[in-house]
């Protein structure tokens, strides 16, 4: 895939839908008494992943365009699959029924791609563990083997990281429990499962108690499907033409219909703060989600302040192209605590430093997070490293480098955005 500079991006647009929240509504659906239809459902090959395992756990699903149906099973309705359960490239997909399986009467295997098969899975073996499942695995690694069968236990558990996939299973594996189980966070991450299930009839209580928040959820109650649920835009798409308009000078576009959720729409929220011309609006809410239009003019920024700590995880998905704007904000950027981003679907640090150190900006690579000065960039060949994240992100660097920029491995951008690059051709009037 070749990408041109262009002068600058302008047009309306809406996001494909919210590949976090598509999961958790086909999950909770399957999970159901009852038909839900979903609309919006985000068309990229991870919930794709997530709708195939269900499927082999014997739900019946329609799936037609961006509209999904569901015929619920009930909690323990599920049936005992007869192969491996294979979650391609998604990380939510195997850590979400990770939590699921484990409260099921039957044995189970959790596979992945090459990528999630290097990704750790102690982090939700060890508070299901707590709960009494047994699951075996390849030294904390995929494939998880779940042997179901016996009674999970209520944990109050304390993360250890802040992982909105990791309080999610919890949050499954509670449904499965008798009693009340709590997730305590030391970093607010999203929370999206926290917002659907009572959509579905399941009460969820959050307390925020200033340093850490509590999440409980009561086991045993069944959830009932929803008529529709409609998915908002996924702001992480969005982010990447956010970035591209932000930056240049002369551009302005204006996304509509796209999830603004506190705990996603921090990236609108840092360009601002970087002096970029951003509007967020809110014009409604869709299952239990705020939605609007955000719109971003273009122009100079100005970095001040590095990206670390508790702004980490509302922004852990957006930190590729973060990195990429750097090289246009007078200061640069410097992102710090983000160690994260190692375990991502690819080392999303040292696949940025790569990519962009090829293409010319000056830039350092630190244990948890690197430092990109403003920098002049020129088109280079720069790999995807097989990870949609990186291979956006850099789709939007070759908007901004002189010269033409090559992505290697550019189709996997289909794993969160299929038709991307054709989005992204459209928007520029030299495109
Ligand atoms: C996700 C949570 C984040 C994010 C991923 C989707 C989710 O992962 O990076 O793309 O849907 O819960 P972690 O929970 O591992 O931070």
């Amino acid at each position: 895939m070749l990408i041109s500079k262009v002068e600058n991006v302008r047009g309306e647009l809406e996001m494909p839908g919210d590949k976090s929240i598509s999961h958790r509504a086909a999950i909770l659906a399957a999970l159901a008494e009852g038909w839900t239809t979903i609309e919006n459902f985000a068309p990229g090959a991870d919930c794709g992943s997530t709708l195939d395992c269900l499927r082999s756990l014997g739900v019946a699903i329609e799936h037609e365009g961006n509209r999904v149906v569901i015929d619920g099973r009930g909690l323990r309705g599920v049936t005992a699959p007869s192969a491996a359960l294979d979650c391609g490239n998604s990380g939510t997909t195997m850590r979400l029924l990770a939590g699921v399986l484990a409260g099921q009467n039957f044995e189970s295997e959790l596979s992945g791609d090459e990528s999630l098969s290097k990704r750790p899975m102690s982090r939700v073996i060890d508070p299901l563990s707590q709960m009494g499942a047994r699951i075996d695995s390849n030294d904390g690694k995929p494939p998880l083997r779940i042997y179901g069968g016996g009674v999970l236990k209520p944990i109050e558990y304390g993360m250890p990281v802040a992982s909105a996939q990791v309080k999610s299973c919890v949050l499954l594996a509670g449904l499965f429990a008798k009693g009340t189980t709590r997730v305590i966070e030391h970093v607010f991450t999203r929370d999206h499962t926290e917002r659907l299930l009572p959509e579905f009839g399941v009460d969820v209580e959050t307390v925020d108690l200033g340093e850490e928040t509590r999440v409980s959820v009561e086991g045993g109650k069944p959830l009932i499907a929803v008529d529709l649920i409609q998915i908002p835009g996924d702001v992480s798409s969005a982010a990447f033409f956010a970035a591209a308009a932000a930056a240049m000078p002369g551009s302005r576009l204006s996304i509509r219909n796209v999830g603004i959720n506190a705990a996603r729409r921090a990236f609108p929220d840092v360009l601002r703060v970087f002096g970029a011309d951003v509007d967020v609006t809110e014009t409604g809410v869709w299952g239990g989600e705020p939605v609007g239009t955000i719109t971003v003019s273009g122009g100079r920024m100005k970095s001040s302040t590095v990206i670390n700590s508790r702004l980490i995880a509302g922004l852990i998905d957006e930190l590729p192209i973060l990195a990429v704007l750097g090289t246009q904000i007078e200061g640069g950027v410097e992102i710090r605590d983000a160690g994260e981003l190692r375990h991502k679907e690819s080392d999303r640090i040292s696949a940025a430093v790569d990519n962009l150190r090829r293409m010319g900006a000056d830039v350092e690579e630190f244990p948890d997070g690197l430092r990109v000065s403003e920098s002049p960039l020129f088109g280079a060949k720069v790999d995807s490293f097989g990870d949609h994240r990186i291979a956006m992100a850099f789709a939007v660097a070759g908007l901004f480098a002189e010269g033409e920029t090559e992505i290697i491995g550019h189709e996997c951008a289909d794993i969160s955005f299929p038709g991307f690059f054709d989005v992204l051709r459209s928007l520029s009037a030299d495109g």
